[in-house]
């Protein structure tokens, strides 16, 4: 099936890719939003850190050529490297958490739906996989990890099911070790172990510190006037691109007559709004159903 990427217009109104300008897509994935970038006009810098990204990029490196398309297998925790190399850039998108071919994939152990080993991670090279957490987090830890990173709603109990149920190996395991103490999976329903498989998968890429590394990084990377997006797919992704931007962004004059600037250096960016999928686009791509897309910009001479 064609990949669709998430929010795709409403991420192109936002950040304006055309000939001239560089686009950071910083989660690359299978290339959606890169390729409407370059249909565009734009140059594209792109990273992921998983290396299932690298055959599709390699075949846009080939489409586009190596002037407008790069390709980067980095975490976008690391962001100001990619920028010393690549210079600042007039637009980045960030769209967070795991891509369709990734989740489809059982072997690589983020899916309840189908038996694979208790993977999870997005970087097959990095060293803590769901299964080490699982097995060896005491249970307070497991509790902290569960309520932090998924909101699930009794996590002091599914910690003490996870530490009965050890050793766990699979998806499985975990499913049912959450079903037994919770509910069974309804047909219709969210599955009981939705919010802990997506505390563990938090846990596992470190995905709360990379966006704040990134966010830190944002300075660097835009040029004044550049264009930050960035989808999530969780309100406590949300959530924290939205206290940034809020923490970032210059009010808007209330007084007619007033002039716009940024006096105080704290708040160097305009907020840009948010969007949401229409139903259409929902229907299309059931992936979009949880998205939102939040945007700023950096202004002129702000952020140093
Ligand atoms: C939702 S998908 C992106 C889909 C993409 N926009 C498209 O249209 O194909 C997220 C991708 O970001 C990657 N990713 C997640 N966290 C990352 C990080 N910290 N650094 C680099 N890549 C990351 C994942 O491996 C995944 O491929």
């Amino acid at each position: 099936m064609e990949h669709v990427p998430v929010l795709l217009e409403a991420t192109m109104e936002m950040l304006q890719p055309a000939p001239g300008r560089t686009v950071i897509d910083a989660t690359f994935g299978r290339g959606g939003h890169s390729r409407a970038f370059l249909e565009r006009g734009a140059r594209v810098v792109a990273l992921d850190v998983d290396p299932e990204a690298e055959p599709e990029a390699r075949r846009l490196a080939a489409e586009a050529g190596a002037e407008r398309f790069r390709f980067y297998r980095m975490n976008f925790s690391e962001l100001g490297q990619v920028v010393e190399k690549e210079g600042p850039a007039d637009a980045i998108l960030l769209d967070l958490g795991i891509s369709s071919p990734q989740v489809d994939r059982a072997e690589r152990g983020f899916s309840f739906q189908q038996t694979g080993p208790l993977d999870m991670r997005m970087d097959p090279e990095s060293c803590v996989t769901a299964e080490k957490l699982v097995n060896e987090l005491s249970e307070p830890e497991l509790r902290n990890l569960l309520r932090e990173g998924g909101e699930d709603r009794d996590p002091g109990k599914i910690a003490r099911a996870i530490v009965r149920a050890r050793p766990l190996h699979t998806t499985a395991d975990l499913a049912s070790a959450v079903s037994r103490v919770t509910h069974a999976p309804r047909p219709g329903a969210k599955h009981p172990a939705t919010r802990t498989f997506m505390a563990l998968r938090r846990a596992v890429n470190r995905e709360g510190e990379s966006l704040s590394e990134a966010l830190a990084a944002v300075p660097r990377v835009l040029k004044p006037g550049g264009r930050m997006g960035v989808l999530t797919y969780h309100s406590i992704e949300d959530r924290a691109v939205k206290n940034w931007i809020r923490e970032h962004a210059e009010e808007e004059k209330r007084q007619p007559g007033m002039a716009f600037g940024h006096a105080n250096p704290e708040r160097w960016v305009r907020s840009l709004g948010e969007a949401v999928p229409t139903e259409e686009e929902i229907a299309a791509n059931p992936r979009a159903r949880s998205a939102r897309l939040r945007g700023a910009e950096r202004l002129p001479g702000g952020g140093a």
